[in-house]
């Protein structure tokens, strides 16, 4: 039996993806692995989890042999904020990870995922209706990291056969796990102060419009872009995908339909303020749409009650 081993199983997207991989292919199927260990992460002791430090190419290859691991998704990265602040080490893990991820791939076998993100993009590119397929010349780190990775991942493909997919993915909005050190991490914090103080300062200036994505649709664009038909695949690394486009003055106004003394300030970070300022504001996804079925399910207003149901439930029940 063929296993999935995910890398970064405990960052902002592992700690969903797992979880969901198991739901969707089976608990004994899926090997969670990463550079921290799980006891405080809320991972049960009965499923299987590796501790894998991906720039070691012996620890992955130990968990894709000792696993029989047919697929990796490789999540272990540093976010775009805390990549501009430590450049080298954001290369040493998000392309020394990857390449040996992708040469332990290309001696066992094994499919990957790659996410990539709009990081992967920079001011020279169109903002509005980014295409798939435009200029890529990213002023940040954690871009300059994204991009190589997708011509990495494209390479592995042409040279030697693997099957690498991925996508460009948006800030991802979700109320389980903190994102930890990106640009977009205000759409997030935005919840939990709206939820506990009424007020939020907000890091980004408020007309700051970028392409935005629920959890939800993130894991399901995931799994369903690894599902998908091969020779449908024109592009591969890595798919534009969208879902909603909105700034921090639409995302305020939105919780104050839920709770009307809601309010919001800036104190805007100019580091973070330039990150965003040079990535899209909504991406054309009509590859991903034509090739493989992509369709987000949640909008704005859909995710902003969402979030809100459920952080409170989960405050509620926490009390
Ligand atoms: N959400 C990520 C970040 O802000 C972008 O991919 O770094």
């Amino acid at each position: 039996m063929q296993r999935i081993l995910v890398t970064g199983a405990l960052g902002q997207i592992g700690t969903e993806l797992v979880p969901a991989l198991r739901d969707r292919y089976g608990s004994d199927r899926v090997v969670a692995s990463d550079i921290r260990v799980p006891h405080a992460h809320g991972l049960s002791a009965s499923d299987a989890f590796e501790h894998v430090d991906c720039t070691h190419i012996r620890e992955i290859e130990h968990a894709v042999r000792r696993h029989e691991v047919g697929t990796i998704y490789h999540m272990a990265a540093l976010l775009s904020a805390v990549a501009e602040d430590r450049p080298r080490v954001a290369w040493e893990v998000n392309m020394g990870g990857l390449y040996r991820v992708l040469e332990v791939a290309r001696l066992h076998g094994c499919a990957v995922f790659l996410p990539s993100s709009i990081g992967a993009f920079g001011p020279g590119t169109p903002r509005v209706g980014t295409p798939q397929d435009t200029i890529q010349r990213p002023s940040t780190m954690y871009g300059v990291t994204k991009v190589s990775s997708e011509l990495l991942c494209d390479y592995y493909h042409a040279r030697f056969g693997l099957d690498t997919r991925g996508l460009r993915l948006p800030g991802l909005v979700s109320y389980v796990a903190p994102p930890g050190g990106g640009t977009t991490d205000w759409a997030v914090e935005i919840f939990h102060q709206a939820l506990r103080h009424r007020n939020y300062t907000c890091f980004l200036r408020g007309d700051t419009r970028l392409d935005m994505m629920y959890m939800p649709d993130a894991i399901r664009a995931m799994m369903e872009l690894m599902e998908a038909e091969p020779g449908k695949l024109v592009h591969r690394n890595a798919f534009n995908v969208a879902a909603m486009s909105f700034t921090p003055e639409d995302l305020a106004a939105e919780i104050r339909k839920h709770i009307p003394d809601f309010d919001i300030d800036y104190e805007v970070d100019p580091v973070r303020q330039a990150i965003a300022d040079s990535w899209p504001e909504s991406m054309d996804d009509a590859a991903a749409r034509h090739e493989w079925g992509w369709k987000a399910e949640y909008d704005l207003p859909g995710m902003t009650a969402d979030m809100l149901e459920k952080l409170g439930r989960r405050a509620g029940s926490a009390s």
